[in-house]
């Protein structure tokens, strides 16, 4: 595998590197205390062109590879995990499936947009009954002469709170199952779509989540995305994709917490020395610079899979899967290592263990990317 960075990819990291330090890092300790969503920052993280990293310059992105978007994604996430959630979803899980799935019209209608960061998107496929299990959706999808009429509730909505339109799975033909589903955009200004009360979440607290309803929902059929019965497979497609993204969030937080925990073991002093004298000390380190470089090995491999249009989805499980466990393995140790200061929100170490537990959770839990690697394994997916 060859990892050395082009110009572009470098220049790309170097851009996100800076604002991150400059205009994120200031705020990310208030937003994350106040839960308010930075309108401010991802305007202008869309102005730069990191919410539609991979999307060609035709459909308002920046027509730049997925190893180009981690590595964006990674230094956004050293800062600020929310930013890099934000991101991650409007560039993954709203973008890629049109960019994918769309046609010409509705790219230039639903992507333009959302791509330059003038509007921002979400996706939307889990339910109050269905997360893991997520063919078994309820949200229905009637089809009434040239609209759909949609009724259902779904739940956390990433970005919810503030898309202005939305990746929505819903079920046409619910006795067919996963094969009776199918993909629209939600335009949320339509009447019959509502916002629930966001989530009071324990990490990433700056990204807003909410439940979205549809009542008698009316949308015109040009809102729909591939064919009817196409749904289910659009919905993995874009979290393969997605999944890469949430690996690399996890790999920048992981990154953090092993800067900290470094500076912090060069600086504190017991028993009369510094504590990275200490071997209980070395070894945890040690053991973090390990996980974490094989996290990134993981990400980028799948990165180069997906550039290069083979088939990446046990590249992204595995990455996505290795990832968020050493997230939460490298922010724990680095809270073990900080002692008491840890434990404290005077410091920076106590934000990045909240904000690496989702990680294990959203876009496939580490269970299913357990089933899904498993998968490839005895049935050659
Ligand atoms: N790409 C394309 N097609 C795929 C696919 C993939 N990665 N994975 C499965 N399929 C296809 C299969 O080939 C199969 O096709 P046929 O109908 O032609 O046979 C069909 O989909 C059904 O596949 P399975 O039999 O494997 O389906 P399953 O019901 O056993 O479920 C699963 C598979 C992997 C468990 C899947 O349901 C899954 O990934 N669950 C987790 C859902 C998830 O990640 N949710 C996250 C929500 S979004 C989120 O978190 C966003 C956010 O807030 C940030």
């Amino acid at each position: 595998m060859d990892f050395e960075l082009s110009e572009e990819q470098r220049a790309i990291r170097d851009l996100a590197r800076e604002f991150a330090q400059k205009e994120i890092a200031p705020i990310a300790a208030q937003i994350d205390e106040s839960g308010e969503f930075p309108y401010e920052t991802v305007k202008k993280m869309g102005e730069l062109g990191l919410m539609g990293i991979e999307v060609p310059p035709e459909y308002g992105g920046a027509g730049l590879d997925t190893l180009s978007y981690v590595l964006a994604i990674e230094e956004i996430a050293k800062v600020c995990a929310s930013h890099a959630v934000i991101m991650s979803v409007n560039n993954s899980l709203y973008c890629y499936g049109i960019n994918q799935f769309g046609t010409e019209e509705q790219k230039q209608k639903f992507l333009v947009p959302c791509a330059s960061g003038k509007k921002i998107g979400a996706y939307s496929l889990t339910e109050p009954q269905s997360g893991s299990d997520a063919g078994n959706m309820r949200v229905r999808a009637i089809r009434q002469g040239e609209e759909y009429v949609i009724n259902g509730r779904k739940s956390w909505v990433t970005s919810g709170p503030v898309a202005d339109y939305i990746v929505l799975f819903a079920a046409t033909q619910p006795e067919l199952k996963h094969r009776g589903t199918a993909c629209f955009i939600v335009d949320t200004t339509l009447p019959g779509f509502a916002r629930g009360k966001k989530e009071p979440k324990l990490g990433i607290r700056a990204s807003a989540t909410c439940e979205c309803t549809y009542e008698n929902y009316r949308l015109p059929a040009f809102h729909r995305i591939g064919n009817e019965g196409d749904g289910f497979k659009i919905a993995m497609t874009v979290l393969d994709a997605g999944r890469i993204g949430i690996a690399a969030q996890s790999l920048g937080i992981a990154e953090a917490a092993y800067a900290a925990s470094v500076a912090y073991a060069k600086e504190r002093e017991a028993f009369g020395q510094k504590i990275a004298e200490f071997q209980a000390i070395q070894w945890m380190l040690a053991d973090m610079a390990m996980r974490i470089e094989a996290a990134r090995l993981l990400i980028y491999n799948a990165a180069m899979k997906k550039t290069n249009h083979e088939k990446f989805t046990r590249e992204a499980a595995m990455a996505k899967l290795f990832a968020s466990e050493t997230a939460m393995w490298v922010t724990t140790k680095a809270i073990q290592i900080h002692g008491g200061a840890g434990y404290s929100k005077e410091l920076p170490v106590e934000r990045y263990f909240r904000d690496a537990k989702i990680t294990e959770i959203y876009e496939g839990t580490s269970e299913i990317q357990r089933l899904v690697i498993a998968r490839a394994a005895l049935k050659g997916r």
